[in-house]
């Protein structure tokens, strides 16, 4: 196998790469640290990947060079899709997937996730504001209840279920909706169409699109005609929004995105006490320390690997011995820089928690304890309701296709209700 860089060669171009690796290698294979190492021995710490075909960019799999793009803010690698050479040229794929995630240059979103520099800090305080006004009692009960709502659902005493489609999904979405202060019937809409708007760019994109940008407006409106106790009224007041739209857009990242990444972990965490045997007798037992679970899938299961909106070049630079140009897009993999050799030995010490699971710098993630308080109830609540066990052997457990979160495709399960734990299946 070829490597690089050679040093008498010129730097590497992306343009220069035709046989690129598909990004979604890293999260959909059996074992994506295999593809991580492979694309560091091939081509260092930034190698040339296509986040689906046709739209190439550069996967930064280096710890140091993860935090050169992600710590400054926008001066360098900017978050506005406006200097996406590709997106500028009308060179992307129509149907691309990328576009859940990239709206169109004309539709681009007012939120911190799609600005750099002072608008983004303007649009990010009302989020963290939020966020620590929000008590940990709001975030647990909310949780709680949507995943009270879904277990009562499930037939009879014992039977089959799959724990992704009928409650990691449904869950992350449930909870961040409900915090919000959506009512139960609205937010199931808005879910099956954020199901929609995160799969390939069609016609019932942009209709999914229109109800939910509808719904999302609608709540503020109402909300800012009478306040509630709920994320949505915390917008409403907060003296750094503008105007309505800026406030809907704001909301689309803690819902459509933090739905995903949520199903992700709690998908993943079921999985790993399910299925790995230093977890699965204490799970049965009743013995678990979850958070220990919950941590070690950040690291080695990293649920959201690689950064959903890549960063955009807004000049010529090198990173990692790679010609990077003007207009370049560039994905953080959080997931390889969690394995980058040069900083990380294979062993993890429990309670470690450096790794880079949240993102870092301006645009990290700001609801990590609400996240792990989400995910960390969903997964007690199941387990103090119900006794579970895989219902196929643990290999056959297919991986879903999306480069951006490492999740199951289905996690089906034999269920059976028990009045008391802590009993073997
Ligand atoms: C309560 C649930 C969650 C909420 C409300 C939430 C919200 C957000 C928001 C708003 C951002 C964008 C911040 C910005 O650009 O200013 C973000 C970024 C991020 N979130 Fe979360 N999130 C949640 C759960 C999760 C989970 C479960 C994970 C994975 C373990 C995760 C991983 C990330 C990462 C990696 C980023 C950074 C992306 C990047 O730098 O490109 N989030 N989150």
């Amino acid at each position: 196998m070829e490597t690089f860089p050679h040093t008498e060669q010129p730097l590497l171009e992306l343009s220069q790469v035709t046989a690129l690796t598909d990004l979604s290698a890293t999260t959909a294979g059996a074992d994506p640290s295999r593809v991580y190492e492979d694309l560091r021995k091939r081509w260092g710490n930034v190698a040339p990947v296509q986040m689906e075909p046709g739209v190439p960019a550069w996967l930064v799999l280096g710890y140091r060079e993860f935090l050169a793009v992600a710590r400054p803010d926008g001066t360098l690698f900017s978050r506005d899709t406006r200097h996406w050479r590709l997106h500028r040229e009308g060179q992307l794929p129509e149907k691309a997937a990328i576009w859940a995630y990239t709206p169109p240059i004309a539709a681009k979103p007012w939120s911190s996730f799609h600005h750099d520099g002072d608008t983004r800090a303007r649009l990010r305080r009302p989020l963290d504001d939020a966020l620590e006004a929000l008590p940990d009692k709001a975030v647990k009960d909310r949780t709680e209840q949507v995943c009270g709502l879904l277990l009562d659902r499930l037939d009879g005493e014992e039977g089959t279920v799959d724990l992704v489609r009928e409650y990691a999904a449904v869950v992350g979405f449930g909870a961040m909706a409900a915090l919000f202060g959506f009512d139960p019937d609205t937010a199931e809409q808005m879910r099956q169409d954020s199901a929609v708007i995160m799969q390939e760019y069609g016609p019932q994109t942009a209709e999914a699109r229109t109800r939910m940008g509808q719904a999302l407006m609608g709540h503020v409106a109402s909300r800012q005609a009478e306040a509630a106790v709920d994320l949505t009224s915390e917008f409403v007041r907060h003296p750094s929004f503008l105007n309505g739209r800026e406030i809907a857009d704001s909301m689309t990242v803690p819902l459509i995105a933090a739905a995903e990444f949520l199903t992700a972990w709690i998908a993943l965490t079921l999985r790993l006490v399910l299925a790995d045997q230093r977890f699965s007798a204490r799970w049965r037992g009743g013995r678990l320390d979850l958070d220990q679970a919950l941590d070690e899938v950040l690291w080695r299961d990293t649920p959201v690997p690689n950064s959903c909106l890549p960063r955009f070049a807004t000049q010529d630079t090198v990173l990692g011995g790679m010609q990077i140009r003007k207009g370049d897009a560039l994905v953080l993999a959080m997931a390889g820089a969690n394995h980058d050799p040069q900083f990380f030995a294979g062993d993890l010490e429990v309670g470690n928690r450096s790794h880079l699971a949240w993102g870092t710098g301006p645009h990290a993630c700001p609801a990590r304890s609400q996240a792990r308080l989400i995910t960390r109830t969903a997964v007690e609540r199941i387990r103090q309701e119900l006794t579970l066990s895989l219902a196929v052997p643990v290999e056959q457990i297919q991986w879903a296709h999306t480069p951006w979160v490492r999740r199951p495709q289905a996690l089906p399960v034999h269920y059976r209700r028990e009045a008391t734990r802590g009993h073997e299946l």
